[in-house]
């Protein structure tokens, strides 16, 4: 059931060009400029009226709640708020009865994103489930959402599922903003155009899976990892890390690029491998300036750069190409090479990476 992969986890990550097709399937037709998400039609209307949107979930679908804190805040211009599950429903959250709350789960089964949206609901919130499976706790409590479509995912470390939840939110997102009118019908076409090809672009960043075996090889033995990113590659960053950890069981942080300076720079020696997201994008500048001073501190630097970028390989130890997309859609591809990394890595510690210790499927548990 592996079909002839060593492991579920590879074969999931290999997935993605189809599951990512597979979840914008009948609802983004780019060629008719078309987008339509059934499950949100009844809604649509308070999604366009809300001050704001609160993001729950848990580990990486909390993550891609902060991609889509930038989405929604770039294309729809709302306000947006990401929280975990567990820290949430434990506050007195301020919650009134026009806000939307989305719920990210991709077992649908998790404890206290089932329990955070049960109090934003009794507080008369709007709910929205991006749940994977189908019929679960949290799809079932939600009053409308849309399913990612990534199939089953075995490996417990979460891969296709993450994908799939940033497509489904970059839709929603698309959606809300086209209806509100704060994108033009140009850069709306434009990212449809985009969306369509990703399936394809992850596709060739599979073509670096034999460099990224490489550089798995050399930091086998690491005791650590920093991973930096900014804007949209932020949440790459903690998802880079997170991946690491879970598998490896390597130390790993995920910093916003820019903070390091505020206390995580300490770390840098020639011993610290930091892989950069330094793809070509609004924070390009930046990045490579803070590529800079970790190199002035004999860091390691992995870079996941676009294709074609000629500078950023002068400066860093090793290069991973994406191809290039809109900025938005940057963490569909630049997330791709870090999943791939920490397998690796984890293969070639012997460790058991579809079944990591301590770790389930779904947090069922508070
Ligand atoms: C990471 C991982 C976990 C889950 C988290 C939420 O690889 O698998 O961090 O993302 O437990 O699970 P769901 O999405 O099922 O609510």
């Amino acid at each position: 059931e592996k079909g002839g992969y060593d492991h579920f986890m590879i074969k999931e990550i290999f997935e993605q060009p189809r599951s990512i097709a597979d979840s914008m399937r009948g609802r983004l037709n780019a060629a008719e400029a078309q987008l339509q998400l059934g499950g949100l039609s009844n809604y649509m209307d308070k999604l366009v009226a809300a001050d704001r949107i609160v993001i729950v979930g848990c580990g990486t679908s909390w993550h891609a709640g902060l991609v889509a804190e930038y989405l929604f805040e770039e294309l729809a211009r709302v306000n947006v708020e990401v929280e975990y599950a567990s820290e949430f429903r434990y506050r007195n959250p301020v919650i009134k009865e026009n806000d939307i709350v989305i719920a990210i789960s991709q077992s649908g089964e998790t404890a206290d994103t089932l329990a955070a949206i049960e109090l934003a609901k009794s507080k008369g919130a709007t709910i929205f489930g991006i749940c994977n499976v189908v019929g679960s706790s949290i799809a079932r409590a939600s009053h409308a959402g849309a399913y990612t479509h990534a199939g089953p995912e075995i490996g417990v470390a979460s891969t296709k599922a993450f994908t799939a939840q940033v497509t489904v939110l970059t839709l929603m997102a698309l959606a809300v903003a086209k209806k509100k009118g704060t994108i033009t019908d140009e850069v709306f076409e434009r990212l449809l155009a985009e969306l369509d090809n990703i399936p394809s672009k992850v596709n060739k960043v599979f073509e670096s899976a034999t460099k990224i075996k490489e550089i798995a090889f050399i930091f086998t033995y690491a005791k650590n990892f920093i991973y930096l990113g900014r804007g949209l590659n932020f949440p790459v960053a903690l998802e880079g890390a997170l991946k690491l950890k879970e598998i490896s069981y390597i130390h790993a942080e995920g910093y916003p690029a820019a903070e390091m300076k505020h206390g995580p720079i300490a770390l840098i020696d020639e011993d610290m491998p930091v892989v950069f997201l330094a793809t070509k994008d609004s924070s390009y500048e930046k990045i490579v300036s803070n590529i800079q001073e970790v190199k002035a501190r004999k860091g390691r630097v992995i870079a996941i750069v676009t294709e074609g970028d000629t500078l950023i390989p002068t400066m860093v130890d090793f290069v991973i190409e994406v191809p290039d997309t809109h900025e938005v859609l940057t963490p569909l591809l630049s997330v791709i090479p870090l999943q791939l990394l920490s397998y690796y890595i984890a293969v070639m510690r012997g460790r058991n990476v579809d079944q990591p210790r301590n770790l389930a499927k779904s947090v069922t548990v508070e």
